[in-house]
């Protein structure tokens, strides 16, 4: 049966990857299991989540809008005009906002709409930050582009260096994903570094894709955005578009609700796509939604709870594994020589999953996977949990 080719060149999945690796070997210590491997939130979402959910309980039978409510919308701008600093009324919820059933979706589709047959007369780049989230990977294959993997190491700040970028890939540019704070290093990408990203999609006419879900996890400054970037450089909001995600801001990544907002000539494209092929969030979930992103105490506790998490980390790591204390985001990126063998003894000696860093790479500059000598351990659990773990941690690596 003929089928589309290129998923096979998606062979990468990280976790299944892990699986491969982890799933011969057993733990010789009887100590609990620990997974430090996914980035999923162990803190419960705020009460008003299941309250708003019950309040809205008769409205499952109906068909909900797909761009998303018209209150839900609002919330959405008002969190983004109050959040970004942006000028009232600069974003109009009918023209420069969807909503998505979690950014995952929503930022895979996206793709769909961007990226041309061709462009500057040959097959279409999707510039990919490397280490990455898979997704970007998977959205640039499947839509017929050439995924460009730009090395974002210690040399670098751990963001892609812009000036790098060649002239000729630059034009063959149908879109960039951009990740910041960055999963897995949790760099916070500057509002120059911003700046710079924009006007590169402007200059070489590419859509910059910002993918802010961890922008309400930092720890010393809130990390700026790539709307208040276009707002400093004037222009609108041509060319980007930002995705943000209840997941971690409310540690909601079960209510599976995100949202796109930007330039509305593309927001407007989405939206068309979408009736063909997005994911509605119901009614109940979107009424939740809109709630959340009206509620900031939440997010506030939220951030102390990590901030906290991350003071253990420092008191356990600091001085060794390359140890940073991140400024986004919820992960450590260690630097341990060799990801896989560091991965393989924690889980023999210590029970303990985490990612290798070449799982979330690719070798694709010079043959050298960027992420090969890291792992990648998320800080998502209570502190006596984590406490045990970095104690493990000390003593195998
Ligand atoms: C960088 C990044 N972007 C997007 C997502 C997707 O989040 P969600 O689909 O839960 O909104 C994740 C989830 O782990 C992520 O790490």
């Amino acid at each position: 049966m003929p089928l589309n080719a290129e998923l096979d060149s998606l062979s990468d999945y990280p976790f299944e990857a892990l699986r491969a690796l982890l799933g011969p070997v057993t733990p010789r210590v009887n100590d609990e299991v620990i997974a430090m491997s996914v980035g999923e939130p162990q803190h419960q979402p705020p009460a008003l989540l299941a309250e708003t959910l019950a309040a809205h309980a008769h409205e499952w039978n109906k068909y909900p809008p797909m761009a998303g409510t018209p209150d839900l919308r609002q919330a959405i701008v008002d969190w983004l005009t109050w959040r970004y600093g942006l000028a009232s009324g600069a974003l109009d919820p009918e023209r420069h906002v969807a909503a998505l059933a979690g950014t995952k979706e929503g930022l895979y589709l996206f793709s769909t709409v961007v990226v041309p047959r061709e462009k500057a007369g040959r097959k279409p780049v999707v510039l990919v930050p490397n280490p990455y989230y898979l997704v970007y990977n998977g959205a640039a294959t499947m839509a017929g582009a050439h995924p460009v993997f730009l090395d974002a190491t210690r040399d670098n700040q751990f963001l892609p260096d812009l000036d790098a970028i060649p002239r000729g890939t630059l034009e063959r540019c149908a879109l960039f994903y951009l990740c910041s704070p960055s999963n897995p290093q949790g760099t916070i990408a500057s509002l120059d570094y911003l700046k710079k990203a924009v006007q590169l999609a402007r200059e070489y006419d590419f859509v910059l894709a910002a993918d802010e879900c961890y922008a309400e996890i930092y720890d010393a400054a809130p990390p700026p955005g790539a709307l208040e970037a276009c707002q400093a450089l004037g222009g609108g909001f041509d060319n980007v578009v930002v995705f943000h995600s209840l997941s971690k801001r409310s540690s909601a990544a079960g209510l599976r609700s995100g949202f796109v907002a930007g330039d509305p000539r593309l927001i407007g494209q989405f939206k068309r796509l979408r009736d063909f092929g997005g994911c509605q969030l119901p009614l109940p979930i979107q009424a939740a939604s809109a709630a959340l992103w009206r509620d900031e105490a939440h997010v506030i506790e939220n951030r102390a709870l990590y901030r906290r998490k991350f003071d253990l980390a420092e008191a356990a790591f600091a001085g060794r594994y390359g140890f940073y204390r991140p400024a986004g985001g919820f992960f450590l990126w260690l630097d341990v020589g060799d990801g896989e063998q560091a991965c393989l003894r924690l889980w023999r000696d210590a029970a303990i999953r985490v990612l290798p860093g070449g799982y979330t790479a690719r070798a694709a500059n010079a043959g050298v996977n960027p992420g090969r000598e890291y792992i990648r351990l998320a800080i998502v659990h209570d502190e006596a949990t984590l406490d045990a773990a970095f104690a493990r941690i000390s003593r195998v690596l």
